[in-house]
């Protein structure tokens, strides 16, 4: 089996077997976050689970990778739901948010006693509904709350929104109607609340705010049924060195989470639960993409070097910033120079990487994109080319966890109509 995978040998094997295109997956990268996480935070908190958020990479393999290590299944479709169970999640450690449920998944899910975190109030009639129907049931949800995190007046959300637009509101009193109608319901209880934010800074200010908004909501009105309080995703991971350097560690943020928790509930005999539930910071990392140089040409007086590969494939947002990359290739014979990396579609703007100067690749040698583990696979549209494979690496074994799509599955003959 082959271990390494900077030799040029390698990559022709690679290539071989699958193709010119294709990602890797570094399984012991995988395991070590989601250790780091969890001692950061179980050291400090006993009570502490990690929900896995699906959606940043819902690869099978990785998210029961994740499972067996202990992760619950953070979804927000029934898609995500079905194939937790699919992989073999107890239904019980399968944790169902979202804006968009419908009646047979909330009936579903309060069945097989999963974790329900209502976003909106269509979803409580639902609840109702369920409740009436299995009167011999305790049913259990939580609410997912939204609240002001502004600093000094300052949006601290993704894209300077001023709000956020997800679940229930509690400063127009939307949360306290909901709790007394659901309060009358004799076998419903609420036992979480959830607060995900999708922060600009991923500060750990915001989470301080998020934890204790959480806490003082659930002493005030739940302090004998709270079970847990959920404070989402949005933090940082480990970070390319050429990212940005002074971002907060897991020991940072658990830090302040778990203070809070147990100042808040230190004197409690049941203490709540604290879930967290990461994606980027669990699987970025984890990815590295690899394409095959087909031709390096000049355009006027400027370098392109065309790929097997995609924007899409690595950078989902499209955005600007150079990912770390390395060259891998036979030989050492190239030329200096300021290069952009193009991508195989019909877009202008298929850019992998934007005036790099060094080496300029040849034709022949692969480029590797690190760092692609989050929102690339899921969010690789079906687009002129069909989706490479995923290999992935544990310890000296390398597999394949996707195939590289044939005509046959991207035009899979029991949906379309020929
Ligand atoms: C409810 C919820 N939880 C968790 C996450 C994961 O966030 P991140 O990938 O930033 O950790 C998201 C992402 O938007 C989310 O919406």
């Amino acid at each position: 089996m082959h271990n390494i995978l900077s030799d040029y040998q390698t990559i022709n094997y690679l290539e071989k077997k699958w193709g010119s295109s294709f990602y890797l997956l570094n399984t012991n990268k995988l395991r070590e976050n989601y250790k780091q996480i969890n001692s950061a935070f179980k050291s400090r908190y006993r009570n502490f689970i990690i929900g896995y958020s699906y959606k940043t990479n819902y690869l099978p393999y990785l998210c029961k990778e994740l499972s067996k290590l202990g992760a619950y299944a953070e979804v927000v479709s029934r898609l995500e739901y079905d194939l937790a169970i699919k992989l073999g999640e107890d239904p019980k450690k399968i944790i169902f948010n979202g804006p968009l449920k419908s009646r047979d998944d909330i009936f579903l899910a309060l069945k097989n006693e999963s974790i329900v975190n209502l976003d909106s109030i269509y979803e409580v009639e639902f609840v109702k509904e369920y409740a009436l129907n299995n009167q011999n049931n305790q049913i259990k949800v939580g609410l997912r709350l939204n609240f002001d995190i502004s600093e000094n007046g300052v949006s601290a959300l993704q894209e300077g929104y001023e709000l956020s637009r997800f679940g229930i509101c509690v400063e127009n009193g939307n949360m306290e109607n909901i709790i007394s109608e659901l309060k009358d319901k004799q076998n419903v209880k609420i036992v979480g609340l959830h607060g995900h934010f999708s922060t600009r800074n991923r500060s750990v200010e915001n989470y301080r705010k998020i934890t204790e908004t959480l806490c003082f909501l659930a002493k005030e009105h739940f302090p004998d049924s709270i079970e847990y309080i959920d404070v989402g995703g949005g933090m940082y991971g480990e970070l390319p060195k050429s990212f940005q350097t002074n971002a907060p560690t897991f020991d940072d943020y658990a830090d302040v989470i778990c203070k809070i928790m147990n100042d808040e509930w230190g004197n409690f005999s049941k203490k709540p639960t604290l879930i967290i539930e990461p994606g980027i910071s669990m699987v970025a990392n984890t990815f590295t993409f690899f394409a095959k140089v087909i031709e390096t040409k000049v355009i006027r007086d400027q370098n392109f070097v065309l790929v097997d590969g995609s924007v899409h494939n690595i950078k989902p947002t499209m955005h600007r910033k150079n990912l770390p990359m390395k060259i891998v290739a036979s030989n050492e014979d190239r030329k200096y120079g300021i290069y952009n990396i193009v991508g195989y579609t019909c877009m202008e703007k298929d850019y992998l990487a934007h005036e790099v100067q060094g080496e300029i690749p040849n034709q022949g040698d692969f480029v590797s994109f690190e760092n692609v583990g989050a929102y690339t696979i899921v969010f690789n549209p079906p687009f002129i080319k069909e989706r490479p494979s995923i290999v992935a690496k544990d310890g000296d074994e390398m597999f394949v966890v996707r195939k590289k799509e044939t005509l046959k599955e991207f035009f899979n003959e029991n949906i379309y109509a020929f």
